[in-house]
C-alpha cells in the first residue's frame, strides 16, 4: 500500500479529511458516509437548531448540512465541498463580530490571542483523533467539532470535542502546552474540576442559584477563570488588583462597599466587553462570596475583604494601617501594597502562576495551618513570603529587624518575638488571613489557644487571652 492509501484505510475519517486538504468528496457521499449517532448529536447543537442554527443560504433550511457543505461553484475547489476552504475563516463568516452575551470575542480578539498564535496548539488526540497535517495551528476545530459530540452523559455544550476539562487538559498536561496544569491537580489540595457537571452556562448571570452549593454540585471550570479567546501573554507582569492577561474576558463580580462587616451590593459582569479590566478578585468572588450559595461553614470572602474593615488583607485596596514599617516586610513590599488572592494561594512552584492546586492546604504556595495551637514557626511559612521572619518570629533578630514591629515594644517581652517564638505560637493564633471588621491588624477573637477579647488603642492595647489574664502592651511606635 502507498502511503497515502494506508492512511486513508488507517486513519479514522477526521483524521483524514484533515490532513487531507485537496481531498474532495462528492456531496451526496460524505453526507451519507456520516454517521447517523453524529448527526443526532448536530441537530440539538447551536449550529443544527432549525430555527437559530447555520443559516446562509435562504432556499436551504435553517441548521442544515447544506449550509456548510454545498454543491456550488464557490465549494469546488475546497475539501469537503465546503463552501469556504477549511480555516477560521470559515468560522469567520458567521462568528465575525462579539458575541456580547457569550464568551467569543470576535475575530479580531482571537487572532491575537495565544491559542490562535502559538504554533504548538494543535489537538493531539486520541478522542477525538489527533489533528494531522500543517496549518493545523490556532484552529477553531482544535477546540471545537462544528457537528458536536455525545458523550455517555449526553450532547457536549459549546460544540467542544470533550468536556471541559477533559478538553484543556488533553493539551496541558505538559504536551503540547509546555506547563502541566493536569499535574497541579492532582496535587492534594486543588481546585477540582467534576466532569459531569458541564459548564456552567453564559446566561446564568442573571440566576441567583449560579455555581450555588446545592449538594455535591459545586465545581470550578478551567473556563470560570479563562476565555480560551482572549488569553494572551503579559507584556509586563499584572499589577494587583488587575488581573493578568492571561484571565481576560471571564464573567465575574463586581462589589459596591458598604460599612465594615456588611454584606457589599453586587453586580455580574458578562465576559464579553473590553471597557472594564477584570480584578481578579472579582472573578473569585463568582463562588467565594455570598453572591451565590456557599456550602454551609464556608466563609464570605466579601465581607473578610471590604477596604471599610477595621483591618483587612490589601486585595481590593491598600491597606488601612499605612505607617507600617517598612522594614517589617521583604520582597519589595509595603504598608502600600496590593496583592493578589493568587499571591497566597497558589503552587508550592514558584515558577508556575495560578491557583490550580498545591501540596499545602488550602491552595497556599508555603505551608500555614489554619490551626492555633502552639508549633515551630519557620521562616519556610506562607507569611514569611512578605513579612520579615527577623521582625516577627526571631528574638535574636537585629534590633532594626525586631523594632520594625510595634508589637516588639522596646521593653521585655517583645510580643511578636515572644509569643512566636518563644511561646511557639504560630500568626493564626491572632491574626485571621483575610480580614477583620472589629479589629485593627486583622486581630480576630474567639480562637482557642487565642484571644478572648481585644482592645486597640492608638499607643497600644488590651488582649485577653484564652492562656492567660488581661494583658495591656505599650506599642514600639504610634499607630
Ligand atoms: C458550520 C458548518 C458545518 C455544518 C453546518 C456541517 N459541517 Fe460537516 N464539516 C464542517 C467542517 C469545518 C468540516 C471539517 C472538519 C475537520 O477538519 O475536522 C466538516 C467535515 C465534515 C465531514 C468529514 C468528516 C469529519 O467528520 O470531519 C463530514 C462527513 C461532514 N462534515 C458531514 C456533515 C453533515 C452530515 C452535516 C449535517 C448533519 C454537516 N457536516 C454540517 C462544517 C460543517
Ligand atoms: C453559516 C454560519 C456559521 C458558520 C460558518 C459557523 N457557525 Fe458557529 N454558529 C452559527 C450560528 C447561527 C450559531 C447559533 C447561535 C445561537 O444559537 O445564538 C452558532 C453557534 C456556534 C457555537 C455555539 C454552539 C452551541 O451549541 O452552544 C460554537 C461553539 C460555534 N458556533 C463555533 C463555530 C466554529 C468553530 C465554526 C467554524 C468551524 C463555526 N461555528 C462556523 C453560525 C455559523
Ligand atoms: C482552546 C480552545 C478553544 C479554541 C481554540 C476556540 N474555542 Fe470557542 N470555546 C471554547 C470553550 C471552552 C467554549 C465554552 C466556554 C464557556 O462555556 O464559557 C467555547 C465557546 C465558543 C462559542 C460559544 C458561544 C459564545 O459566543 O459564547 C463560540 C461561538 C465559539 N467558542 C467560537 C469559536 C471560534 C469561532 C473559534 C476560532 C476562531 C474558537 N471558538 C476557538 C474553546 C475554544
Ligand atoms: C490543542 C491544545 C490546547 C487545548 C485544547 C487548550 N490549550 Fe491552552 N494552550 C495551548 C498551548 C500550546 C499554549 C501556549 C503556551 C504553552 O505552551 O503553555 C496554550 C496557552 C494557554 C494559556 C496561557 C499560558 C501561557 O503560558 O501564556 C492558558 C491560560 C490556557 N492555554 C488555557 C486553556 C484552557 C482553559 C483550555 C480549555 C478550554 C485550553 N487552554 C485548551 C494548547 C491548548
Ligand atoms: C466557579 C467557582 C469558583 C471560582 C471562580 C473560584 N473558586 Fe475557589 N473553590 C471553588 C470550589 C468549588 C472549591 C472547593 C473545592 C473542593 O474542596 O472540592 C474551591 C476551593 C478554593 C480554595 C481551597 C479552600 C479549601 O477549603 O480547601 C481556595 C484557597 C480557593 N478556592 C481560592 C480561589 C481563588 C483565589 C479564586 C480566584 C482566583 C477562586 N478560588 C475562584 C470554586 C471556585
Ligand atoms: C495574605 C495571604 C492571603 C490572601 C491575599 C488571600 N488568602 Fe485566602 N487564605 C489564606 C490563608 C493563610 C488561608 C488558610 C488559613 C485560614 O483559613 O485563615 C486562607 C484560606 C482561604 C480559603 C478557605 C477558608 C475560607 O475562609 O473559606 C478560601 C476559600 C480562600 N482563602 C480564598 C481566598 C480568596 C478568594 C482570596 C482573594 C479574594 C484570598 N483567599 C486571599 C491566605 C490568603
Ligand atoms: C480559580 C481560577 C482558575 C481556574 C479554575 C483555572 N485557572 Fe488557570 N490560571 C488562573 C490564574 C489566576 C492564573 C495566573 C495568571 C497569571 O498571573 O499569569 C492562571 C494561569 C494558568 C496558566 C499559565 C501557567 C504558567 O505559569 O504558565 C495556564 C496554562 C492555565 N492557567 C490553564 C488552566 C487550565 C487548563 C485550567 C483548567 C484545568 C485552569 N487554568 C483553571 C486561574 C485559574
Ligand atoms: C499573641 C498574638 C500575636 C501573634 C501570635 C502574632 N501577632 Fe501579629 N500582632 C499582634 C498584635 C496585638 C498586633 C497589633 C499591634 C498594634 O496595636 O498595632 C499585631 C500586629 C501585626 C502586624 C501589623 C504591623 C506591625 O507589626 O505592627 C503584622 C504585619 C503582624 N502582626 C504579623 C504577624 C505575623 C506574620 C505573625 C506570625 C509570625 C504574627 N503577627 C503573630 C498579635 C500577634
Ligand atoms: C503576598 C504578600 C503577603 C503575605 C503572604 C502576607 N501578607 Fe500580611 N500584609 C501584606 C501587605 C502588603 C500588608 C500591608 C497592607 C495591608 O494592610 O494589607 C500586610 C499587612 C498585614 C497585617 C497588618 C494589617 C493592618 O491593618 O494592620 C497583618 C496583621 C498581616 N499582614 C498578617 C499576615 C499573616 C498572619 C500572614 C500569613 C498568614 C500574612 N500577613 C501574609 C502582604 C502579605
Amino acid at each position: 500500500m502507498s502511503a497515502v492509501s494506508q492512511l486513508l484505510a488507517s486513519a479514522p475519517v477526521k483524521a483524514r479529511a484533515a490532513s487531507m486538504p485537496g481531498w474532495l468528496l462528492p456531496l451526496a457521499v460524505l453526507l451519507c458516509s456520516y454517521d447517523p449517532a453524529h448527526a443526532g448529536a448536530f441537530k440539538a447543537t447551536g449550529h443544527g437548531n432549525p430555527v437559530t442554527g447555520v443559516q446562509r443560504l435562504a432556499d436551504s433550511p435553517t441548521g442544515s448540512c447544506g449550509q456548510c457543505h454545498t454543491e456550488d461553484s464557490e465549494s469546488a475547489a475546497n475539501a469537503m465541498a465546503l463552501w469556504r476552504e477549511n480555516d477560521n475563516h470559515l468560522c469567520y463568516e458567521c462568528h465575525r463580530q462579539e458575541n456580547i452575551s457569550g464568551v467569543f470575542p470576535g475575530q479580531h480578539i482571537y487572532q491575537s490571542s495565544s491559542h490562535e498564535n502559538d504554533p504548538a496548539v494543535v489537538w493531539p488526540g486520541p478522542r477525538p483523533p489527533a489533528r494531522l497535517g500543517i496549518d493545523e495551528d490556532g484552529k477553531c476545530l482544535n477546540c471545537h467539532d462544528p457537528h458536536g459530540e455525545e458523550d455517555r452523559d449526553g450532547l457536549i455544550p459549546s460544540l467542544l470535542p470533550a468536556r471541559e476539562a477533559t478538553l484543556c487538559l488533553t493539551c496541558h498536561d505538559g504536551d503540547p502546552a509546555s506547563r502541566s496544569i493536569a499535574e497541579e491537580l492532582r496535587k492534594p489540595y486543588a481546585h477540582v474540576q467534576r466532569r459531569s457537571f458541564g459548564r456552567h452556562s453564559a446566561d446564568e448571570g442573571g440566576d441567583p442559584n449560579r455555581y450555588a452549593y446545592t449538594g455535591g454540585n459545586r465545581h470550578v471550570e478551567c473556563s470560570d477563570c479563562h476565555n480560551s479567546h482572549a488569553i494572551f501573554r503579559d507584556s509586563f507582569p499584572p499589577m494587583a488588583p488587575v488581573a493578568s492577561k492571561r484571565n481576560a474576558r471571564v464573567g465575574r463580580v463586581r462589589v459596591s462597599n458598604g460599612p465594615a462587616g456588611s454584606t457589599p451590593t453586587y453586580e455580574y459582569l458578562l465576559p464579553a466587553g473590553s471597557g472594564s479590566e477584570v480584578l481578579e478578585y472579582e472573578i473569585c468572588f463568582k463562588c467565594h462570596s455570598s453572591w451565590t450559595r456557599q456550602p454551609p461553614g464556608e466563609s464570605d470572602l466579601a465581607v473578610s475583604f471590604n477596604p471599610n474593615n477595621a483591618s483587612h488583607h490589601a486585595v481590593e485596596a491598600v491597606g488601612n494601617n499605612p505607617n507600617i514599617d517598612p522594614n517589617a516586610f521583604v520582597n519589595g513590599l509595603s504598608a502600600s501594597s496590593i496583592i493578589f488572592c493568587g499571591d497566597c494561594h497558589g503552587s508550592e512552584d514558584p515558577s508556575l502562576r495560578g491557583p490550580h492546586g498545591s501540596q499545602y492546604p488550602n491552595i497556599l504556595r508555603r505551608p500555614y495551618e489554619a490551626n492555633s495551637m502552639p508549633r515551630t514557626v519557620t521562616s519556610e511559612e506562607l507569611c514569611f513570603l512578605c513579612h520579615s521572619f527577623e521582625t516577627y518570629a526571631a528574638s535574636m533578630g537585629s534590633s532594626l529587624a525586631l523594632e520594625a514591629s510595634r508589637f516588639n515594644p522596646p521593653a521585655e517581652p517583645k510580643g511578636h518575638a515572644y509569643h512566636v517564638e518563644e511561646e511557639d505560637l504560630p500568626c493564626f493564633t491572632c491574626h485571621d488571613s483575610h480580614g477583620s471588621p472589629r479589629f485593627g491588624a486583622l486581630i480576630v477573637t474567639g480562637r482557642n489557644p487565642g484571644l478572648m477579647s481585644f482592645d486597640m488603642r492608638p499607643s497600644g492595647g488590651t488582649c485577653t487571652q484564652s492562656c492567660h489574664d488581661p494583658r495591656s502592651y505599650t506599642l514600639n511606635y504610634p499607630r
